[in-house]
């Protein structure tokens, strides 16, 4: 392989696409594995005036990026929490993003089971959202209960044909590796999704946060987490289901039918900024030294729900929000380790040539790179930019992003 050298070039913003995350804390009952920034407490009254301050950080946010200059988004999506809690009391909000949102920009509200009905997703449709993602995490009655959640298997089908039936595209996220799961639950899980035509899956293998009931449980000896060669072998089964099925694998987590890719997550996986909201939310903004830096507002929901925002203008270098802690500034290596871990567990795999440009540093393939590219693990994009590894590999992310990272020092 040829060694990827810096072209001379000027970057001052990250790209072409911009993301808006939205984080909304309610819940109904916690699951027995989640450790998001949510609570079952809160009222009304509560979720109302929550609504009201996170407008506020939203205006504020959008004229900070007006005075910079910065462009239209191209995705939103209101991630839980549970966004879903809220219908037509999102008609402000909603009528401030689609104005500063493209004409084709994808707009997704995650939503739980339990709250789709014929009416809310006819609102929601006419506020402007038009992708749909529900967390159904399995269709058997046992892994529900296991997993603490809310709806039945009867619920979750239902919620995802109504949601089909609404919106021009939906995903469903699964969970694999919980307690009691058999290989043959497993595959009724992804044949049940096939059949019922969702457009795109979000697969993930249950993780034991220590802030979660099966964390605590895990570390008393209680229950014991499925050993790596299982999660294997399930990812294996739904590798080769959905490659049956017709969809595209897009990244380890990820699967989609044609025309039904997930912008938002491109976003993430290419290292595009975004703006963050709400408890919890992360964000990532340009700088003009071309890499982005990060920040994150606390957990906190009611210190959210309290905060209270001064009126513009700002410094376009100052933050417009209170309760926002930006990371230390970073040193391009970071950036690069940063770049190379989003972007290799994804069928575009690591853009060689955007790194070189943007970091003038050279990438000169070492020993583990060149015999994954003999022997079929990784492979170059036909212009040669782009280092790809096969979907077999994500599950060794740790080897190939320490051989990536390697190639840039
Ligand atoms: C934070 S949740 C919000 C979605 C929505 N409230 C719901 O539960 O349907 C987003 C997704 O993350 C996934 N998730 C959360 N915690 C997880 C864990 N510990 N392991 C694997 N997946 C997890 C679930 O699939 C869930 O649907
Ligand atoms: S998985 Fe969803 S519903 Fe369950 S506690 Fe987390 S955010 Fe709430």
């Amino acid at each position: 392989m040829p060694e990827i050298v810096y072209k001379n070039s000027t970057i001052n913003q990250l790209g072409e696409a911009a993301g808006l995350y939205l984080h909304i804390p309610w819940c109904r009952q916690i699951c027995h594995y989640c450790d998001f920034a949510k609570t079952a407490n809160h009222s009304q009254d509560l979720r109302l005036k929550f609504l009201a301050t996170l407008e506020g950080h939203v205006t504020s946010w959008f004229s900070w990026r007006a005075q910079r200059g910065d462009g239209k988004f191209s995705s939103v999506f209101f991630g839980g929490g549970t966004p879903s809690v809220y219908t037509s009391e999102y008609i402000n909000l909603m009528a401030l993003i689609v104005s500063q949102s493209q004409r084709s920009a994808e707009i997704t509200l995650e939503s739980n089971p339990d709250d789709i009905t014929a009416e809310s997703l006819k609102i929601w449709r006419g506020l402007g959202f038009n992708r749909i993602s529900l967390g159904v995490q399995t269709f058997d009655e046992t892994g529900l209960k296991a997993m603490h959640r809310v709806h039945s298997k009867d619920q979750a089908i239902k919620a995802v044909d109504l949601a089909l039936s609404h919106f021009p595209t939906v995903n469903i996220d699964l969970i694999y590796g919980w307690q009691g799961q058999s290989m043959s639950s497993w595959e009724s899980d992804l044949r049940t999704a096939s059949m019922l035509k969702v457009p795109h899956l979000s697969l993930y293998n249950l993780t034991y946060e220590p802030r979660t009931v099966i964390g605590r449980m895990a570390a008393r000896g209680k229950i014991e987490p499925a050993d790596d060669l299982r999660l294997e072998a399930y990812y294996k089964v739904a590798c080769e289901q959905l490659a049956t099925a017709g969809f595209v694998h897009e990244e380890v987590s990820n699967w989609a039918l044609p025309n039904h890719s997930c912008a938002h997550n491109w976003l993430y996986w290419s290292d595009q900024p975004y703006i963050g909201v709400g408890p919890g939310a992360h964000g990532y903004i340009p700088e003009s030294t071309g890499i982005g830096r990060r920040y994150a507002y606390g957990r906190n929901e009611r210190q959210f729900t309290d905060s209270v925002i001064e009126s513009a203008p700002f410094e376009p270098t100052d933050f417009p929000v209170p309760g926002v802690v930006l990371e230390d500034d970073r040193t391009m290596m970071s950036w690069i380790i940063e770049a190379i871990g989003s972007s290799l567990r994804t069928e575009r795999g690591v853009d060689l040539a955007r790194i070189a440009k943007k970091s003038g540093q050279s990438f000169r393939p070492g020993h583990k790179i060149e015999s994954g590219l003999k022997n079929g693990a990784l492979k170059l994009s036909d212009d040669g930019e782009r280092l790809i590894a096969t979907p077999a590999e994500w599950f060794r992310e740790h080897y190939w992003a320490l051989a990536v990272i390697a190639g840039f020092e």
